[in-house]
């Protein structure tokens, strides 16, 4: 199987799971607990169904969409992913150019490979910061003083990783950060032994967000560690004001999923949210964010930019998100797939893929311009 025999994401996610060791795999692939809500995030765009409008002249098609102040070419984006070395050498450098060649906003995360600064320099697409709340204040601060030097245009920080999710296959395989495997685990990294040359002839892993804080040579770092010992549980509404307040400018809050929240964020100054559940990966048995999006909509989509991730494999899932009232749709596994599978050209492949799929989409809903979807264009079963 070949790149250009990929043509949806289970093609790339095909090829991605030949070309990574298991325990990488899993990693992009698993989520917490029984992953009831990561294959709920997909299913509940089939309680809903599209209906289209005929013979309005759909010529031309215009998907670009202003959200969080960024004018993107289309109403998908990149959402921020951690540690992209590990699935393909380039990273988040083949991420950057290949959103920036659609033009869409890519995100980067503190548990980033390549540094923020780098990825400004190289492209003028915008660029949202995934921001983790760390126990150090300090830290903190500096991480967003450098952003903010950078040029970065949105922070996003993530708000529901308060604690590591429970990834069970992660436990399974011993994944972790620099690599300390379990003997299963030696044994998928000793059957892709193509990905391990390729991972040692070229640049070492890093995480330039952080290393000046974080210790990577005395031992496994895993993601749940991370999470439980750097971060800080004790985050509330007056840290986030406080950080609102510092960063002046686009300040997006990550993984709000109740309508108590999303009125909050408003108060304390945001100027949107991203409803999500990290991609089914912390709180297993939370709501899919597309079922909570009329709601959040309704309550706060005339004060703040409403913006879901969680899901989406298809062009017509964001267009049921954006009839709905959302402003964009972040994607995560769809773009990592086709990065573990192909790098750059992966990448590219997949947002033309999902270009096609909006404007057929657009074209066969009888509507030119995003503002045109609407909730007259859905019903639900
Ligand atoms: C994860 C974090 C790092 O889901 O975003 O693995």
């Amino acid at each position: 199987m070949r790149l250009r025999d990929c043509h949806n994401f289970h093609d790339f996610r095909r090829l991605a799971r030949r070309r990574l060791p298991g325990p990488i795999f899993d990693y992009i692939d698993g989520a917490a607990d029984d992953e009831v809500t990561h294959r709920r995030n997909t299913a509940s765009f089939e309680r809903c169904d599209l209906v289209p409008n005929v013979l309005r002249g759909v010529e031309h098609i215009d998907m670009s969409v202003t959200v969080l102040g960024q004018k993107l070419a289309m109403p998908i984006y990149c959402s921020p992913t951690a540690l992209q070395r590990l699935f393909h050498h380039t990273g988040e450098r083949a991420v950057a150019a290949a959103a920036a060649k659609y033009g869409t906003m890519f995100g980067v995360s503190s548990l980033g490979t390549v540094s923020l600064e780098e990825l400004r320099k190289a492209h003028d697409t915008p660029q949202v910061y995934q921001f983790y709340y760390h126990r150090d204040r300090s830290l903190n601060r500096a991480m967003m003083q450098r952003a903010k030097e950078a040029g970065v245009q949105v922070m996003m920080l993530t708000v529901d990783s308060i604690t590591g999710g429970n990834r069970e296959r992660d436990k399974r395989t011993g994944f972790s950060i620099p690599f300390r495997l379990t003997l299963a685990g030696m044994y998928q990294f000793g059957i892709k032994p193509a990905w391990g040359i390729n991972y040692l002839t070229h640049e070492r892993f890093k995480l330039p967000q952080l290393d000046q804080h974080v210790d990577m040579g005395s031992g496994a770092l895993s993601i749940s560690k991370y999470f439980t010992e750097m971060l800080d549980p004790s985050m509330n509404w007056d840290d986030v004001a406080e950080m609102v307040r510092l960063w002046n400018g686009q300040f997006c809050l990550k993984g709000v999923m109740s309508v108590a929240d999303a009125r909050r964020a408003v108060e304390i100054g945001c100027t949107g949210i991203v409803l999500s559940n990290h991609g089914g990966r912390q709180l297993d048995g939370s709501r899919a964010p597309f079922d909570q999006l009329a709601e959040i909509v309704d309550a706060v989509g005339d004060r703040i930019d409403v913006i879901m991730d969680g899901g989406i494999q298809r062009g017509t899932h964001v267009l049921k998100a954006l009839s709905l009232g959302a402003k964009a749709v972040g994607v995560g596994r769809y773009y990592l797939y086709p990065l573990a599978a192909a790098g750059q050209a992966g990448v590219e492949r997949a947002l033309d893929l999902m270009r096609s799929e909006l404007e057929r989409g657009m074209k066969l809903m009888g509507c030119t311009a995003i503002n045109q979807l609407s909730r007259e264009n859905l019903r639900f079963r």
